[in-house]
């Protein structure tokens, strides 16, 4: 079987662990060729901790010269990374799922007929039912989120909005709205509303509230879904990865399942 060669756009805590998880799991079927990310040293360590032989390379020739694109770097670059990799015909693996809702990216993606795009369910339960959901008629998609104050204040949607003064374990609502405003509000810590929205009713109709308080000390999202199969409601309660207090374990072990998937002839769950 030949052997597929495989690029990586970002070298921080998901790109590292998936790198290690390539050469380690998939030796036989994957090879890990490409390197890239816009901190170079990055790249570099990444590249001398690893026992296969890579190359840095700049995002363009890495898309061009592999045949699986593994995006973990930037919201900012993902929906470009999926356009080019597809555009080439060649598989890619998104993380940055925030950058895929934008409605022009998500317009031009739909267009292409070639490549293709995997999307992990990163760090919340319940696509598998929301897929199934929505062969049928959905009818009303809905994240919670809660998350630690530490885990929030740097959000863009701390510089125009107060953050609040939070007392004793009281949990305050500081976010409700649709998925679509949600996405930019809060692009670190997001990405499972824009998963949600590809998955189900789009970002305009899913809605998105996060909640804060003291107590808090992990990162839960709770998803909700209405449709004529039924109700499902999933609650994910995350520990964070060891590297980056800002990323869920469960986040990098989706994409650990969802690689098996590419490389399996063997496919559980919808
Ligand atoms: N799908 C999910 O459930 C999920 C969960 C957690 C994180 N994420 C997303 O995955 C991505 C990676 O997360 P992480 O925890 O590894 O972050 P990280 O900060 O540890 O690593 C990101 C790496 O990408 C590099 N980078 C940033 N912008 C770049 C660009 N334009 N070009 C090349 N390299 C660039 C950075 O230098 C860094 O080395 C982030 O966008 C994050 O929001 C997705």
């Amino acid at each position: 079987m030949l052997r597929l060669k495989v690029g990586l756009i970002g070298c921080g805590t998901i790109g590292s662990s998936l790198a290690q998880i390539l050469s380690r799991e998939f030796p036989k079927v994957a090879q890990l060729r490409y390197l890239c990310d816009h901190h170079p040293e990055k790249a570099a360590a990444l590249q001398r901790s690893l026992k296969v032989k890579t190359s840095i390379a700049s995002s363009l020739d890495l898309i061009r010269q592999s045949d699986l694109i593994i995006e973990a770097a930037s919201a900012s670059i993902s929906g470009d990374v999926a356009l080019q990799s597809l555009k080439q015909g060649k598989q890619v693996l998104i993380m940055s799922v925030g950058g895929l809702v934008d409605e022009n990216i998500h317009r031009r993606l739909g267009k292409i007929q070639k490549g293709k795009l995997w999307i992990p369910s990163g760090a919340i339960a319940g696509v598998d039912g929301l897929l199934a959901s929505s062969t049928g008629e959905l009818k009303r998609v809905r994240l919670v989120t809660r998350k630690p104050p530490q885990g929030l204040q740097s959000a863009p949607y701390f510089k125009t909005h107060p953050f609040p003064k939070l007392k004793n374990s009281q949990e305050v609502r500081v976010f409700c709205g649709k998925a679509s405003e949600a996405v930019k509000a809060f692009p670190q810590n997001i990405n499972v509303a824009a998963v949600l929205s590809l998955a189900g009713l789009g970002p305009h109709r899913t809605e998105v509230e996060i909640w804060t308080s003291l107590r808090y000390k992990i990162n839960q999202h709770e998803v909700f879904i209405e449709s004529d199969s039924g109700k499902i409601q999933a609650v994910a309660m995350n520990l964070p990865a060891k590297e980056n207090p800002k990323t869920s374990q469960l986040a990098i072990r989706s994409a650990h399942a969802l690689l098996r998937k590419v490389f399996s002839n063997i496919r559980i769950g919808t």
